[in-house]
């Protein structure tokens, strides 16, 4: 006799966007892509996407409207919501979001990236695709991501954290330090933020303070850095306990002296070349220390893990991103999709990825 057929329910996946961050407008890009790529025969989707404001809401409309912000009207009336009501808009949110069997965290910088909603998520016990609590905290936060990384043994840019109190007292103290460890012209970035905001490069000792309140206008920790001569290389790692890297692409920008937020997110303004156009070897080396780094945060689910090229062939790490962008112009799905991954069944795997980690942290509990 034949097995009666057994119809396996759709998957629900809450795919979160927006967010306060100054990296809200990308994050927008990358949902849309997102919720257009995911295998609609294998999941339903439910949209919810965070104002400016940061308020929550539940959002049904189409996924093209997601980008420049023409959902948000929309997601107020269906949600007959107004921000003035001062209503907790995240109650409303998070009753939908606990039906969903997965959630997607379509979010970059402040409150999505650095593990404060992953914390969320924990608590609602949920499966959420990407790096949980610790590996997004430390990611975002350069300071602590460089530490773990020395531990680790990765070679890397050299560095002074330099704290916004300091600097107010004494605007001399960073000058001095930098002068007494590798001189000018250096590069300065806010600890906590990504896609290049608030970075800068001081070429003299009297660029550097303004250079340094500039970053430190976005947070209260800043990064200063000896300027690095190399072409920039992109890895994209994926994996839980047995991480592996795809191969890595360079990031050409064309239109000003580093690779900053318009010409990352504005079409046309960087060219991305994949895999890299280095030496096979320097290939394996990059992506071996690719996943040493994803290693040394305990990252979860992808990451994107960045490289300066030196002209000597020397590879240094910059920086890691726990939740790249997504955008079709985006470097991670296109190095899965050069490796024969195509977007949706990236998808997929992140997904799965996610249930994996979560069934193995459950273990953990009684
Ligand atoms: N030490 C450095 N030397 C030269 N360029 C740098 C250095 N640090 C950062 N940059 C440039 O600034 C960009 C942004 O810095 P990054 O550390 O990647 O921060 P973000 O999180 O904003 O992407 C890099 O992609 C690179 O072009
Ligand atoms: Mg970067």
């Amino acid at each position: 006799m034949p097995k009666p057929q057994i119809e396996s329910r759709k998957l629900k996946i809450a795919v979160i966007f927006g967010g306060r961050s100054t990296e809200h407008r990308v994050s927008c890009v990358s949902a849309s892509c997102i919720i257009k790529n995911l295998d609609k025969t294998k999941y339903d989707i439910v949209a919810v996407g965070i104002t400016y404001q940061g308020d929550w809401l539940p959002y049904s409309g189409p996924a093209s409207n997601i980008p420049g912000d023409k959902w948000v009207e929309e997601a107020y009336r269906e949600n007959d919501f107004t921000p003035a009501a001062g209503h907790n808009s995240l109650d409303l949110a998070l009753a939908v979001i606990q039906q969903c069997d997965c959630i997607f965290p379509v979010l970059h910088g402040y409150n999505g990236e650095d593990g404060t909603v992953q914390g969320l998520f924990e608590l609602l016990g949920i499966p959420y695709v990407g790096c949980g609590v610790f590996a997004s905290a430390c990611g975002m936060d350069k300071a602590f991501a460089k530490v773990q990384f020395g531990k680790a043994g990765l070679p890397q840019v050299d560095y002074i954290v330099a704290y916004k109190d300091v600097a107010e007292r004494d605007p001399g103290a960073y000058v001095r330090e930098v002068e007494a460890r590798f001189g000018f012209p250096c590069f300065v970035k806010p600890a906590g933020c990504g896609s290049s905001v608030g970075v800068g490069k001081a070429m003299s000792a009297e660029e550097l303070p303004a250079a340094l309140s500039e970053s430190l206008k976005y947070d209260k920790k800043a990064l200063i850095e000896p300027y690095v001569e190399c072409r920039e290389i992109e890895c994209g790692v994926i994996g839980n306990s047995d991480p592996s890297a795809f191969s890595p692409g360079e990031v050409r920008s064309t239109v000003t002296y580093f690779y900053d937020y318009d010409s990352k997110y504005v079409d046309g303004m960087n060219e991305c070349i994949i895999p890299a156009a280095v030496p096979p070897e320097a290939l394996e080396r990059i992506k071996a220390l690719a996943v040493k780094a994803f290693k040394a945060i305990d990252g979860a689910g992808l990451s994107r893990v960045d490289f300066f090229y030196k002209p000597d062939g020397t590879v240094l790490l910059n920086e890691i991103n726990t939740l790249p962008g997504f955008t079709e112009q985006s470097m991670y799905p296109k190095l899965a999709i050069s490796d024969g991954v195509s977007y949706s069944e990236l998808l997929d795997r992140l997904i799965a990825l996610a249930f994996e980690r979560h069934d193995a942290d459950k273990r953990c509990f009684r």
